[in-house]
Order: C-alpha cells, then sequence, then structure tokens
C-alpha cells in the first residue's frame, strides 16, 4: 500500500483498506508518543492554518516534535501575506520551498483541493470550511475502533450542525466504508448535506431525525457536535437552533453502559461539564488520539513509515 507523496484532501481519497492501514500504524505509534523518535529528523511540516485551531494544529506539531521534525507556519491570518493581498496559489507555492509537507486550514471548501494542484509536496486538509475534516475522521474511526476492538455492527449517532460541521461529513463519508447503523440527528434546518446523504444511503442504513431522546438509548456511539456560528449566514437563524440539543447526565439516564460520547471539540453548550467524569466521555482521550493517528499520516506521507 502506497502513502508516500500523497496529498489528503477528502477522507474519499482512502478506500477501508488504506483506512484499516492507517489506524493500525496509529496503533504502533502510541509507544512513540510517549518516548519520542526520530525517524522525521530534518523533515519540515508547514501548518498554514487561515481559520482558529487548538487541536488540529497542535497536534499536528506535536506529532512532528515527536517524530523529531519540525515545524513552521502561521496561525493567524493577520501575521501572514495574505493580509496584503496575497492569493493562496501564491502562499503554497512559497511554503513549498521550506518545507517538506503542508497542513492546511482555510474557510473556503475546495481550498485544501486548490493547494494541493500548486503544491509539489503533499497538503493534508486540515479543515476546508464547512466541507470536510479528513484527518478528524480518522481520529474518530481510531477512537471507536480503540474504545469498541471495531468499528462493524455498531449503531452510531450523530449529532448536531450536520450542514455546516466539517467533521460529521469526512465522518459520514467514512463510516459508510463500515457495516455501521448510522442516526442523524438534527434540526431540520441542520440536516446532513444532501450531497453527503446520497453518497452514504447507498451503502449503510441511515436514518434523520429531530429526537435525540429516542436515539440514546440504541446508540453504541454518540458523536456530538457544535452548531457552527461562525458559519451561519444568518444569525437570526443560529439564535432558532443555538442550544436545541445538550447531553446532561439526565439525557444518559436510558445509554447503554458502554456507550462511547465522542466530540470534536471545541464544545460550547452541547455536553453538559458533569457528564465529562461518566465513563461513557471519551472526547478527551479522543484528543490524545489525535496525536498518534497524525503521527501514522506524517510517518507515512513522508515515506518513513511503510
Ligand atoms: N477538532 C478540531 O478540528 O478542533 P480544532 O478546531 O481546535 O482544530
Amino acid at each position: 500500500m502506497e502513502f508516500q507523496d500523497r496529498d489528503i484532501t477528502s477522507i474519499e481519497d482512502f478506500t477501508r483498506q488504506e483506512i484499516a492501514y492507517i489506524l493500525n500504524k496509529a496503533k504502533t505509534m502510541e509507544p512513540l508518543a510517549a518516548k519520542g523518535s526520530d525517524i522525521l529528523k530534518g523533515k519540515i511540516l508547514a501548518n498554514i492554518f487561515f481559520e482558529p485551531s487548538t487541536r488540529t494544529r497542535l497536534s499536528f506539531e506535536s506529532a512532528m516534535l515527536k517524530l523529531g521534525g519540525n515545524n513552521i507556519g502561521f496561525a493567524d491570518v493577520e501575521s501572514a501575506s495574505v493580509k496584503k493581498g496575497e492569493n493562496l496559489a501564491d502562499t503554497i507555492r512559497t511554503v513549498e520551498n521550506y518545507a517538506d509537507i503542508i497542513a492546511l486550514r482555510h474557510p473556503l471548501e475546495g481550498a485544501a483541493k486548490l493547494a494541493a494542484e500548486f503544491a509539489k509536496i503533499p497538503v493534508i486538509n486540515a479543515g476546508s470550511g464547512a466541507e470536510e475534516h479528513p484527518t478528524q475522521a480518522l481520529v474518530d474511526l481510531y477512537t471507536i475502533q480503540k474504545e469498541r476492538q471495531k468499528i462493524d455492527g455498531l449503531k452510531v449517532a450523530v449529532v448536531g450542525d450536520l450542514r455546516y460541521g466539517r467533521t460529521v461529513h469526512s465522518l459520514a463519508y467514512a463510516l459508510s466504508l463500515y457495516d455501521v447503523e448510522l442516526t442523524l440527528v438534527s434540526p431540520e434546518t441542520l440536516r446532513m448535506r444532501r450531497e453527503v446523504l446520497r453518497a452514504i444511503q447507498s451503502k449503510i442504513s441511515v436514518t434523520e431525525t429531530q429526537n435525540l431522546e429516542k436515539t440514546i438509548p440504541q446508540a453504541d456511539v454518540l458523536y456530538v457536535t457544535r452548531i457552527q456560528k461562525e458559519r451561519f449566514p444568518d444569525q437570526a437563524e443560529y439564535a432558532k437552533v443555538k442550544g436545541t440539543y445538550r447531553i446532561d447526565l439526565k439525557s444518559l439516564a436510558n445509554a447503554k453502559k458502554d456507550l462511547v460520547i465522542l466530540h470534536p471539540l471545541p464544545r460550547v453548550d452541547e455536553i453538559s461539564a458533569e457528564v465529562d467524569s461518566t465513563p461513557q466521555a471519551r472526547y478527551f482521550q479522543q484528543v490524545w488520539n489525535g496525536i498518534v493517528v497524525r503521527m501514522a499520516l506524517l510517518g507515512l506521507l513522508l515515506g518513513a513509515v511503510k
């Protein structure tokens, strides 16, 4: 299986077999994440972030450092020449001179694909507008597999903003490669994007509902997402759906004991803090998994991991 020099612009870039390979490699990174390694010594990752990020940027940086590599980049467009009007293609054709691989977060859908067309080095989509966040989906799959020792056969409920949430688009595409039952829980105005729904419905069982209360007792995995306030063209529309779903101890009263609650984070108010100490809450373990998955991806794309 060949990963060296590939771009990751969409989770659809991967087959199920390739995803399984990446998840296995991520597992082998667990001891390296603890003790460090120098397999990427001399390699440089450019983290080019045109939108805010805590987990994705810092976990890419941490992954690179744990493998002996180095990081450059910017996390604030105010400090980059885009502020002077430089376009994305020119930024990419500049940065590729300084680095071996690029992680790009951008507010525009299609930005990662455009960057990959211009770059001579691998480009990883670290979030493209409301479109996709493929490495997050790999982290999500890794977490599900680690927590439940399987993905096939599970009932997965995805809750929240399925329209503007990029993580759920990548996750839905990824889950459609497995034998899962997927329940999509959202307000009417934030239903899953139609093109994603069309693509996955032909492969797996998909149910759309607004009823979280009835969904929770059936679920093996509850994937909760934030309503993406910043992506609403009309803040009056956001006000109508704000706070629609809130997971608290009461709402989990009939949940399965081995339910796995995930969230790509950041959260606002959709999971109450009282849930954090339940055995079902696995979203901070999910954060750790972001490091090992990104270590595996960097190693594979840079040819240091086979
Ligand atoms: N999950 C995720 O993408 O988080 P950040 O926006 O903090 O990177």
